[in-house]
């Protein structure tokens, strides 16, 4: 119900009905060598006028310390599937200049991979590296494997010891390849059949160096008859299929009620894509248990092109962001892993330029409030709100989108809701069981425009702003139009 221009809405939250425990990776990150990602981002080298720490950029690493992403992906995207990684190895000065195939750039093997383990120390992220299934080969993925986790006096282990790493780093999740379902990706497959016989021998390799790690086999966001020959093909073999999502939008064509109705099907996408695995693992008997990990996922404006990506995301672009990490806390059983696209100067969530300055994207700001949710079960919500009609998705979507975290051990609930009206403020009734709360800080981003962008001009245009709350256990809130909440009940 709209009435004298509020929306009027509720929001029910059940903290007696978990959903699952939430697996906080889904809040992670994307790094990859393209356009200013790593050279400009998040890597100046020590002798950079630009303030750093051992070469790695002082301001970028701050920014992203200040989202605590859980997980990194690295080193591509696109670029994995060319990607030697014994170029980025060693004394620096002997490391090779390549030509870089997927994107036509070069390769300074500056940042190879004790660059990025160390990175990812700083940063307190998990790393997930993406090996060369491209024009790799298995065996160049298993001896990765071995330089990045094995403790025995072997070759490439005691290269890394050389190198003045004893310890092993001991990485946990790879990946098998990026979109080889693409004809644009260097060593592409022809189809999913190929993808899963390729990925098949490149677990077999890498799993006899380290038995322990986790594979993330390449999936497609809309074609299913690939995702089930991964899946018949080396269902026993994989952990996750990968699964990436852009929406491609116009500068000005595409409507704010359409790009942000989006989020509703990729959610829906998701759960299809799950179902898909779940019916081909019954049928040809798979044991192994296989999640989804949505491991690249942004919008992309038509300026977004090679070599630098670049693009300037606004707060509708923001209030996208908060749907999708939503609809992830409501997903976190099946999607335990989602990266998002890219970090740094790419499709960025933060901008650094070379003069050494640096703007925080309404999209990071997002980010940021997310990641003040420590952990907890995802309960379920329910809720009442007026809805308008996508034309892109010929479906009825609701202004307002809810989630929620409960910690019991922390008596702590943590509700995520979002006001997709562009000119409505919501507001809200909140009814909460199982929970009486006797503080609550109110926390969002919003902007004063769908617009709004943070440009080295105008830096703080959009930020995070709070307010405090005297909630009970059923009241109102007032959610600004347009507008990503984080309610921390205490
Ligand atoms: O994130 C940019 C590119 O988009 C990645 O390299 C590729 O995986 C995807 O197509």
């Amino acid at each position: 119900m709209i009435e004298g221009g509020i929306l009027k809405a509720c929001v029910c939250v059940n903290t007696a009905s978990v959903v699952a425990p939430l697996d906080r990776r889904i809040y992670g990150q994307f790094i990859e060598h393209l356009g200013r990602c790593i050279y400009g981002g998040v890597w100046v080298g020590e002798n950079s006028k630009v303030p750093n720490i051992k070469g790695y950029r002082l301001d970028v690493l701050n920014a992203v310390k200040g989202l605590k992403p859980p997980i990194t992906r690295w080193p591509g995207g696109n670029f994995a599937s060319q990607y030697h990684w014994e170029d980025g190895i060693g004394p620096k000065e002997s490391r090779p200049r390549r030509f870089e195939m997927a994107w036509g750039g070069e390769e300074p093997n500056e940042f190879g991979t004790d660059e990025f383990i160390e990175w990812t120390r700083i940063v307190g992220t998990e790393p997930y590296i993406t090996v060369n299934a491209g024009n790799g080969s298995p065996e160049e993925a298993a001896h990765w494997v071995e330089y990045c986790n094995s403790t025995r006096n072997t070759y490439y282990a005691s290269l890394r010891r050389k190198h003045g790493h004893p310890e092993p780093y001991n990485v946990r999740i790879w990946g098998i390849g990026n979109e080889l379902w693409g004809r644009f990706q260097v060593g592409f497959c022809r189809d999913g059949e190929e993808c899963g016989w390729r990925t098949v021998e490149f677990a077999n390799e890498m799993r006899r160096v380290d038995p322990s790690i986790q594979l993330v086999a390449v999936g497609a966001d809309y074609d299913p008859e690939w995702n089930i020959d991964v899946v018949r093909i080396a269902g026993e073999y994989i952990d996750y299929l990968s699964v990436h999502t852009y929406i491609f939008t116009e500068r000005q064509g595409k409507a704010y009620e359409e790009l942000v109705a989006w989020p509703k099907a990729i959610e829906e996408n998701l759960l299809a894509i799950y179902r898909t695995v779940e019916q081909t693992r019954a049928k040809y008997r798979i044991r192994r248990s296989i999640k989804l990990a949505f491991d690249e996922w942004n919008v992309w404006y038509p300026e977004a092109q090679p070599p630098y990506l670049t693009q300037v995301t606004s707060v509708k672009d923001a209030v996208f962001t908060g749907l999708v990490l939503n609809a992830l806390q409501r997903l976190t059983k099946i999607v335990p892993i989602a990266c998002f696209a890219q970090t740094v100067n790419v499709l960025p969530l933060i901008v650094a330029d070379d003069e050494g300055r640096l703007v925080l994207t309404p999209q990071y700001h997002v980010f940021k409030l997310y990641s003040e949710i420590e952990g907890g079960d995802v309960v379920s919500t329910g809720g009442c709100s007026p809805s308008y009609i996508s034309k892109e998705l010929d479906a009825a979507v609701s202004y307002l989108d809810s989630s929620a975290v409960y910690s019991r051990g922390k008596g702590r609930l943590y509700l995520t809701v979002v006001n997709r009206h562009p000119e409505e403020e919501a507001e809200v009734n909140l009814r909460i069981r199982g929970f009486t709360s006797s503080r609550a800080v109110h926390k969002f981003v919003a902007g004063s425009s769908v617009e709004d962008r943070n440009t080295f001009d105008e830096p703080h245009r959009v930020v995070v702003e709070e307010r405090e709350l005297a909630v009970k256990s059923s009241q109102a809130v007032q959610l600004p139009p347009h507008s990503v909440n984080l309610l921390i009940l205490e």
